[in-house]
């Protein structure tokens, strides 16, 4: 949450920070900001709403031209959206201005030392504090980078700091704890951001920042200490990934440039993945095959749509390994006395691996001994560096706010995980994995095959204009993936949506049926366990109460289920437990599409922001 960026160059530090804020507003669109080093002292403009907000403030106020600079792109905690409270927040004297991702714990206590003293403080925010504790340190003679050490040591919570000072011209100085910041490397210039989308226009070079770390650059030096001033290890790292991923290429959205990209992020997360003779490799892993071996329970954790993908997860990694999975929000994980240990494998999901949630759970699971195994989409990010282990997808930046080809890549990396699992225990004999990950390999054609028919979707969305609820049942696997539909849909059309265990309809929620509304249904593809004929019941069951039902069903098995579905969505036939990489689709692209049709920015929903860096 929130966007972070800063410049030393020799470039327009104004055009590099906007730039950056550009690519990085799917994190914060409250409120956008810059500060820069000019020759006359800080230049700032600021304003409240999405970034064409500050951009027609700087048309009709420029600001001087500088080489050293920083903006920030709001999600409000501390204080309402409006133009006092957006960063960059500058002293009393005008000297130093701040940006700042997360939440400082203790601001009151520091706020009211400061106003004690005398200083006048103007916004609500808990970020202010920290521009008039800098300058007091430079007042007291302390070079900037010292006083920014000396000003971290006080501070308590979750924070990424980016700071200027009007008389230290071309430094610009981060700092972090609990929340993302990675460097830049570039030539004759340096650049710091919330994550590398910043500044990729410029260096695919980054550097992973640690914990409590301070950061110094000048045109052309980095230096990274921790909170004392002493030398602190950093990782090299080369984004790969290109300024193409981060555009929307001629799309309307982000959202539906990634739904199309998914057969591609399935295929790469899949790549380089077994060895010449069928055998599962996942060397990046960290863990060695003992440790896997002695696995005896599993827990997966993860916030949204991606404790989804874990839902999805358990239902396979059970199936071919016998392994016990339990699957586990993180925001209530660490809250309920979890029994680990040290054969406990903790697996948490996170496309953006900062989730704040996400990353408690880990520093838990770890305090108690069990290993963990994160599966992620961001490379330098926090959670695959806090954890003993982690497989990495490859679906490339996910701009749009609301998940698609990170989740799909994510129940990839799922089904990988639970096959190695049955490979390194010996519970499945490798042809039979061959065979399983040969059809894993043909999941993105099928996909691909989704969105050629996409336009059938698109009808649907239309007839469907005007409603107030819509629901969502599954079964099985389909069950995640109708969970999944309808957080899609309340997320970018704000309309009541539930996803429901179609067996536990008649328990209760069948009471909300009545004439007319809308339910999807997923149907799993027939197989030995009747889940295709409990299903078709379900849809019976509703229908005969005047709903109005969306069926997704194996194209195969269309005759099973045309006398109860007014709408039909074909889906290619894929062994059950893929089935989500299929049936995830058509729902995606139904949300953004009814979404788009009541005027919606698809790709910034009211109210979120990717990369949930608070509890
Ligand atoms: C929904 C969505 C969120 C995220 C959740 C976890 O479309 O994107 O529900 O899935 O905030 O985020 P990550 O995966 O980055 O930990």
């Amino acid at each position: 949450m929130c966007g972070i960026v800063g410049y030393v160059g020799q470039r327009s530090a104004l055009d590099v920070v906007v730039g950056g804020l550009r690519r990085l507003e799917y994190r914060g669109y409250d409120s956008g900001g810059v500060a820069l080093v000019t020759a006359d002292g800080l230049a700032t403009a600021k304003k409240a709403g999405k970034l064409v907000n500050l951009d027609a403030e700087l048309e009709a106020r420029p600001l001087p031209h500088a080489t050293t600079g920083i903006g920030h792109t709001r999600w409000a905690t501390h204080g309402a959206p409006n133009d006092v409270n957006a960063h960059p927040h500058v002293d009393d004297t005008g000297r130093v201005a701040v940006v700042h991702n997360g939440i400082i714990e203790n601001f009151a206590e520091l706020r009211a030392e400061l106003e004690a003293d005398g200083h006048e403080l103007v916004s609500e925010t808990d970020t202010e504090v920290v521009s008039h504790l800098v300058a007091d340190r430079l007042a007291a003679g302390e070079p900037l980078p010292q006083a920014v050490h000396t000003v971290c040591r006080r501070l308590e919570g979750a924070f990424t700091l980016v700071i200027c000072d009007a008389q230290t011209p071309g430094v610009v100085v981060g700092a972090r704890r609990n929340s993302p910041l990675v460097v830049g490397r570039g030539d004759g210039e340096n650049f710091l951001g919330s994550d590398v989308a910043a500044f990729i226009e410029f260096t695919r070079d980054a550097i992973e920042l640690g914990q409590d770390q301070v950061v110094v650059i000048t045109a052309d030096d980095i230096v990274v200490t921790d909170f004392d001033g002493a030398p602190s290890p950093t990782r090299d790292y080369h984004v790969d990934w290109d300024l193409s991923a981060a555009e929307k290429g001629g799309y309307d959205w982000f959202m539906l440039k990634e739904i199309a990209e998914q057969p591609q992020a399935v295929a790469d997360t899949l790549l380089g993945r077994h060895s010449s003779d069928g055998l599962l490799q996942l060397d990046e892993m960290r863990l060695s095959d003992d440790e896997l071996r002695n696995v005896d329970k599993i827990i997966a954790i993860a916030c949204g749509t991606s404790y989804y993908a874990a839902m999805v997860a358990k239902y396979a990694i059970e199936h071919w390994t016998r392994i016990p999975v339990e699957v586990e929000l993180a925001s209530e994980f660490r809250y309920r006395d979890p029994i680990l240990d040290r054969s406990t494998l903790v697996v948490t999901i996170s496309q953006s691996g900062e989730t704040m949630d996400t990353l408690m759970a880990i520093r838990y699971a770890r305090q108690q001994r069990a290993r963990v195994l994160s599966i992620c989409n961001t490379n330098g990010s926090t959670i695959p560096r806090e954890s003993d282990a982690v497989l990495y997808t490859h679906a490339g930046p996910e701009v749009a706010v609301a998940s698609t080809k990170g989740f799909l890549a994510q129940v990839v990396a799922c089904y990988l995980l639970g096959l190695y699992l049955a490979q390194v225990k010996g519970v499945k004999y490798g042809d039979e994995i061959r065979r399983i990950v040969d059809d894993l390999e043909a999941t993105p054609a099928a996909i691909q095959r989704v969105l050629d028919d996409a336009e059938e979707v698109r009808k649907i969305a239309s007839a469907l204009a005007g409603s107030r609820s819509i629901l969502f049942l599954g079964r099985h696997v389909g069950y995640p993936v109708a969970l999944e539909g309808a957080l899609k849909l309340k997320e970018l059309a704000y309309l009541h949506a539930e996803g429901f265990a179609a067996g536990e309809l008649k328990h209760g929620p069948i009471a909300v049926i009545e004439e007319g509304v809308p339910v999807f249904v997923v149907v799993p593809p027939k197989g030995r366990d009747q889940l295709q004929e409990k299903i078709i019941s379900n849809i019976q069951e509703i229908r005969a109460r005047g709903a109005r039902t969306i069926v997704l069903v194996d194209e195969n098995e269309v005759d099973a289920v045309s006398a109860f579905a007014d709408h039909i969505i074909r889906l290619p036939r894929v062994p059950t437990l893929f089935q989500p990489l299929v049936a995830t689709v058509p729902l995606q692209i139904f949300a953004c599409e009814f979404a788009a049709q009541l005027g919606h920015d698809v790709d910034q929903p009211r109210n979120l922001a990717k990369s949930v860096t608070v509890e």
